[in-house]
């Protein structure tokens, strides 16, 4: 089993499998860009299966995809069905902007992905293309509509909240759970390389944080009632809207973490562990994989080091990567 120094048993992996996207969100990365990896460094599905096999065989259940834009490289569904069929994993959701889901939905679901989180901050078009620098809100909806009747389920919706930029929206996005079995989960926007600023008609990024209780008081009208059980592993407090057929979901990394709680190592698109999404240390993994050694070893260095929390509180911010090539 992998545990930490702290006890915390490590049951969830987060897999980035590329560091680029079809769609540039100001949060989560510069206007121009991030530099891309070159192509050998990038590890090979095969090479993503191995350590997710070595994994699993010390207690790891669930593996989440994400990217960049997972969708954005080829064959997805294959890594998907060599995950799925891996002793131990009983769980694989996928992390997506959706632009790509309408094509792939069907083939991911029949490799045996189970769930999808869709990343929607606005409902509104003009402001989702501002937000994601060009993408297409349109074509997202039709993707998490083929994805729901793939039988992909619960189909989750990520809301990152932003002050003076899709603040006046909440309700609206949380009503969706009224019809529809999704969940709708806001999210406390994180401090990740991402305080430049976004361009024009922007906020200050350093003004746009909003905090969950702030979001809570702003959905007061709703009267949400605290859901009785949890729909999974992850760090949402979930609610739901009296009637409703969804969830309404609070992530707060920031005003209340949950890092006690936390049960996760992430492997970065270029193969190295990340034990903590909010802290630059990693341990590389893909020479060693390269050079044929046990990957053991690797894996509990990594979970030794996982740190107990955060520090953004002491102002100790990751500088190293930005999120596109974290993963969320
Ligand atoms: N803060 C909070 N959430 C973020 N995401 C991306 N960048 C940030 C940020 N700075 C979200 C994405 C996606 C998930 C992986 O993380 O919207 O839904
Ligand atoms: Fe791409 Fe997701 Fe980052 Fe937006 S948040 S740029 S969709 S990786």
């Amino acid at each position: 089993m992998l545990i930490d120094q702290f006890g915390r048993q490590i049951t969830y992996l987060r897999v980035s499998v590329t560091d680029r996207c079809n769609f540039r969100c100001v949060y989560c990365m510069p206007p121009e860009g991030i530099e891309r990896q070159p192509h050998d460094s990038i590890m090979r599905y095969e090479e993503i299966a191995e350590v997710v096999r070595v994994a699993a065989a010390e207690g790891v259940r669930e593996v989440r995809l994400t990217g960049g834009e997972p969708l954005a490289r080829l064959g997805l569904p294959g890594l998907v069905r060599m995950i799925s069929e891996t002793p131990g994993i009983e769980d694989i959701g996928l992390t997506t902007n959706g632009a790509l889901l309408e094509q792939y939905a069907p083939a991911l679901a029949e490799a045996g992905l189970k769930r999808i989180n869709v990343s929607l901050d606005t409902l509104r078009p003009e402001r989702f293309a501002r937000i994601t620098r060009g993408g297409s809100l349109d074509t997202v909806w039709r993707g998490i509509e083929t994805a729901e009747a793939a039988g992909l389920a619960p189909i989750k919706i990520n809301v990152v909240v932003m002050r003076g930029v899709n603040d006046d929206e909440l309700v609206e996005m949380a009503r969706l759970t009224v019809e529809r079995a999704w969940h709708v989960r806001f999210i406390e926007i994180m401090p990740v390389n991402n305080q430049q600023t976004w361009g024009e008609g922007f906020p200050d990024p350093a003004n746009t944080f909003m905090s969950i209780s702030e979001i809570q008081e702003q959905l007061r009208g709703l009267e949400l009632e605290p859901c009785e059980k949890k729909s999974g592993s992850g760090p949402a407090r979930e609610f739901a809207i009296p009637g409703g057929k969804g969830r309404v979901g609070f992530i707060s990394p920031i005003s209340d973490h949950f890092c006690g709680e936390c049960n996760r190592l992430r492997l970065t698109a270029d193969g190295n562990l990340r034990p903590c999404l909010l802290s630059d240390l990693e341990i590389p993994l893909l020479p060693a994989l390269r050079r044929g050694e046990p990957l053991l070893p690797i894996l509990q260095q990594a979970v030794g080091i996982k740190p107990l929390g955060h520090e953004l509180a002491h102002n100790h911010r990751p500088e190293g990567r930005c999120m596109i090539q974290i993963g969320g």
